[in-house]
């Protein structure tokens, strides 16, 4: 069944508050919601009320004080249906289901975790729990009685404020909980367990003392300081940059280690994969701790967009989660670097949204229809959404962008909102027509920017043209309004000035409004031929081509002054290369790596005027994946691999004296700090690992770094090198096994010990797959440690997964079809990483499709997965 955004309409039903009671026992948990109701005004009298359930058993009904017998209500797991209600006035509906939260293996709803009560109700959990009209335009106060016994469950908590707490004998006690913020029903949250607890405090600017708490399992609250240090840093930098204050007296967090997603930003009680909150040097890499800093920010963040102002209906999805990643994006941003912060959100778009966009997933980032709105947390409405909010500040500018964001929060506060509200705040703070940007929200594909120069008499001509294609979403193909962010170079690598020539796109300072199929610019009086510098910040998501000189690019890579900008030009010829060199090797041919490249990618590494961190990404060469993109079509992941191993051996040997000089500079001394300056120093030594290993051939640096090491993100490191390279060694299966027995009882570091297995890029791979899901630790239920193993073979090792006899295909379709009974969510969620099938040559494409097919055969498959394999087949 298909749900259409043309189909909305509001409710017949406006619910007022909501009186919760959970009765949680050790079987089975009683739940009594009474729900207080109204007519909306103009709609029939007579219509009954239709209320959404999913899998849920009732045991009673009541209007006010009057049980109800059939045919006055009419009840199946999924509908509750209530008949003559009153026509007028508020009244009372009491509805008591009764669950199995420890059998719930989908983990939405209510859910034991390792002996804790939690919930997950975005999308449309809150149905698994109680009947209710399930949907985000129902906003509601709350009000939420938990009982429980005390051993197993001392911490009871619930949404906003405490209200009241005691005893109630034999062993059993309560806890009331308050929420005067109306709310839908996929803010509700519920914990309640044995969790340890680490406090802190917050003043507001203006004043508001506001008690923070994170919980955590037993004996790990300790591991979750940085990520109250970066719950009150996100605190403050939405006060200063957004004006947003906190509302409520206290801030809960929750870590929870079965959990389908990164978090959830329930009102007040946001809820965490564990992932996202526990850290200590020993067990969490430095990329964890930027995760932890970005979603503890995420999460909060949400309390203005996405709480305070939520979404009409799912269609609306990227109001509040476009909106929040680019608040988080520019959060981390501001407190790392800029340029480091930009390149890696670039490079997460292209290795997830891109593929998206330009395979049979693709969709709008506002879709118009969902078979499974599960299916929609996706990189397009996340990431692609982000990048929508970044080009309108683009577009309006830093101040009128604020002015924008200000109207919103002002005209928009305690409403369900829409994409067109939101689009119509900027219009008006900017006075400006954002009709033809819009379309971005609704046209699905990435467009293509073809660039052309051409310099003559010190007039440059920019010539610039857009391309959309029609995609598997069969949207429109209107040209868009593109903001290109650009800057003209002197030889000496200086930005110069130069004044466009009347016609042409309209420029505004250092950006080109390209809003026409095609447009000419002319600068005139330019003494030399200067270097075209342009999307600059990647300051529009589309695929750019620009025949620019080599000998151009290879300047700008080196000296211009925008440091993305270097970034993008080095890796873009790295890139060029590795999909000319796979494409040859493919037809059996080699193609040489142009050694002025190599020298620029060497030069990079000890070039001091790039901070440590952009050294590193300069040097890491394009995974295999992202090749197999640039390849585009008739991809032999093959061909990618070894073209990819040619590239680096011709860069290990041509580097290695000067990598060796950078690697043995002394480290910076003193303690593991988890600070920008000291992260982008590890990155930089660990990058240089990899090449100087293929140059020596031997694991010996690599082990001397594992026995080295003093922290987690060095000591990952050495180990994936040493699995990945030299996985037939003793010493690599006795570093394996030391890492084992240090880490056995610590859930996040046997993840990771797990995927690095996973992910080593032989064929094999497959198999060792295999061996791992029949590991004593493995637990498919575990959504962490499923996407570990399946997820890092499906989606981290290309050439495993893309086996040429198809195993690989054929064995996470196994995975998938066991892992759908348990949690199709995930099931869904890992399959996604067939879409990019057709891209493959024509015998891989056919394995894929015979796997896809037989899991599109089976007749028991979850709404969930079966959404994503039909799609990804059609
Ligand atoms: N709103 C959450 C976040 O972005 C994600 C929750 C997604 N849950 C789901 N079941 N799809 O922070
Ligand atoms: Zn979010």
């Amino acid at each position: 069944q298909v749900i259409r955004l043309e189909d909305y309409r509001p409710t017949d039903f406006a619910v007022h508050h909501v009186d919760l009671v959970f009765r949680l026992g050790s079987e089975t948990t009683e739940i009594e919601a009474r729900l207080t109701l109204e007519r909306r005004a103009g709609t029939d009298p007579a219509a009954p009320l239709v209320l959404d359930g999913d899998d849920l058993t009732l045991t009673g009904v009541w209007l006010g004080d009057e049980a109800l017998a059939p045919p006055r209500f009419d009840a199946t797991p999924d509908r509750l249906t209530l008949r003559e209600l009153p026509a007028a006035g508020r009244f009372q509906v009491t509805i008591a289901t009764r669950l199995d939260p420890a059998g719930n293996t989908q983990l939405m709803g209510l859910y034991r975790s390792g002996g804790v009560w939690c919930t997950q109700c975005e999308a449309e959990g809150f149905r698994r729990i109680t009947y209710f009209l399930d949907r985000p335009d129902v906003l509601a106060t709350y009000r939420v009685r938990v009982e429980a016994d005390r051993a197993a469950a001392p911490v009871l908590l619930s949404n906003g404020n405490p209200q009241d707490a005691g005893d109630l004998g034999g062993g059993r006690h309560f806890a009331v909980w308050d929420d005067p913020h109306p709310k839908p029903s996929y803010l509700f949250a519920l914990v309640a367990g044995d969790l340890d607890v680490l406090t802190d405090r917050f003043v507001t600017a203006s004043g508001r003392d506001v008690a923070l708490a994170i919980y955590t399992e037993t004996g790990l609250s300790a591991r979750a300081a940085y990520a109250m240090d970066a719950l009150k840093r996100s605190m403050r930098w939405d006060e200063a940059r957004f004006g947003r204050e906190y509302d409520l007296d206290i801030f809960n967090i929750v870590a929870i280690s079965d959990f389908n997603m990164g978090a959830m930003e329930n009102k007040g009680l946001n809820v965490f994969n564990h992932k996202y909150v526990l850290l200590d040097p020993d067990t969490a890499t430095d990329g964890d701790y930027a995760g932890v800093e970005t979603v503890i920010a995420h999460e909060y963040f949400h309390n203005w967009t996405g709480n305070r102002i939520t979404c009409r209906d799912w269609f609306q999805l990227c109001l509040k989660e476009g909106l929040t990643v680019y608040r988080d994006q520019e959060f981390s941003a501001d407190e790392r670097s800029a340029a480091v912060k930009r390149i890696a959100s670039v490079h997460g778009l292209k290795a997830q949204q891109f593929p998206e966009d330009q395979g049979p997933l693709q969709h709008p980032v506002r879709p118009t229809r969902y078979r499974e709105i599960n299916n929609f947390y996706t990189a397009t409405v996340y990431e692609k959404g982000a990048e929508l909010v970044r080009m309108i500040a683009t577009i309006l500018g830093a101040e009128r962008f604020r002015a924008g964001m200000d109207l919103y929060f002002a005209r928009h506060d305690g409403d369900a909102a829409t994409m067109e509200d939101f689009l119509a705040c900027f219009e008006e703070a900017g006075g400006i027509d954002l009709s033809q940007f819009a379309l971005w929200y609704h046209q699905a594909g990435t467009p293509t920017l073809t660039v052309r120069e051409r310099f003559e008499d010190g007039r440059l001509t920019l010539g610039l043209e857009q391309d959309l294609q029609r995609g598997a979403a069969g949207t429109g193909t209107q040209p868009m309004h593109i903001p290109v962010r650009f800057g003209l170079v002197s030889e000496g690598g200086a930005d110069l000035v130069a004044e466009p020539a009347a016609g042409g796109a309209e420029i505004d300072g250092d950006v080109i409004h390209l809003t026409t199929p095609s447009a000419e610019i002319v600068f005139e009086g330019l003494a030399e031929r200067p270097l075209v510098s342009v999307l600059r910040g990647f300051s529009a998501p589309v695929t750019l081509r620009f025949e620019q000189r080599q000998e151009d690019r290879l300047r700008l890579a080196r000296l211009d002054p925008d440091a993305f900008s270097r970034w993008r030009a080095l890796t873009d010829l790295v890139g060029e290369h590795l999909r000319n060199a796979s494409i040859a090797r493919a037809a059996g041919e080699s193609a040489a790596f142009d050694a002025r490249i190599v020298d620029a990618i060497i030069a990079s590494a000890e070039d001091e005027r790039l901070e440590p961190a952009l050294r590193a990404q300069m040097i890491a060469m394009p995974g295999e994946a992202e090749i197999a993109r640039l390849v585009g079509q008739n991809v032999d992941p093959e061909a990618v691999h070894e073209a990819r191993e040619a590239a680096l051996t011709t860069l290990a040997r041509r580097g290695e004296a000067t990598f060796a000089r950078v690697h043995e500079a002394p480290a910076a001394t003193g303690p593991f700090s988890p600070d920008a300056a000291a992260v982008g120093r590890r990155a930089l030594r660990n990058a240089l690992l990899l090449p100087l290993s293929i140059a020596s051939g031997s694991p010996d640096l690599a082990h001397a770094a594992f026995a080295a090491s003093d922290n987690m993100t060095d000591r990952l490191a050495a180990l994936t090198l040493l699995a990945h390279r030299f996985a037939t060694e003793a010493r690599t299966r006795s570093a394996l096994d030391a890492f084992f027995e240090r880490y056995e009882r610590d859930a996040l570091v046997i993840d990771k010990w797990f995927t690095l297995q996973a992910t080593a890029p032989v064929p094999e791979a497959v198999e060792a797959a295999e061996r791992l899901i029949g590991h004593p630790l493995f637990q498919l239920a575990n959504p962490n440690r499923a996407r570990a193993v399946i997820g890092g073979l499906a989606t981290g090792n290309q050439r495993a997964f893309n086996r040429a006899d198809g195993a690989g295909y054929r064995w996470v379709a196994d995975q998938l079809v066991a892992l759908d009974r348990l949690n199709p969510q995930t099931a869904a969620r890992l399959a996604t990483a067939f879409r990019s099938w057709r891209s493959f040559e024509p015998r891989r494409q056919s394995l894929a499709m015979e796997a896809l097919r037989s899991l599109a055969a089976r007749p028991d498959l979850s709404r969930d997965l079966a959404d994503i394999v039909e799609r990804t087949l059609a």
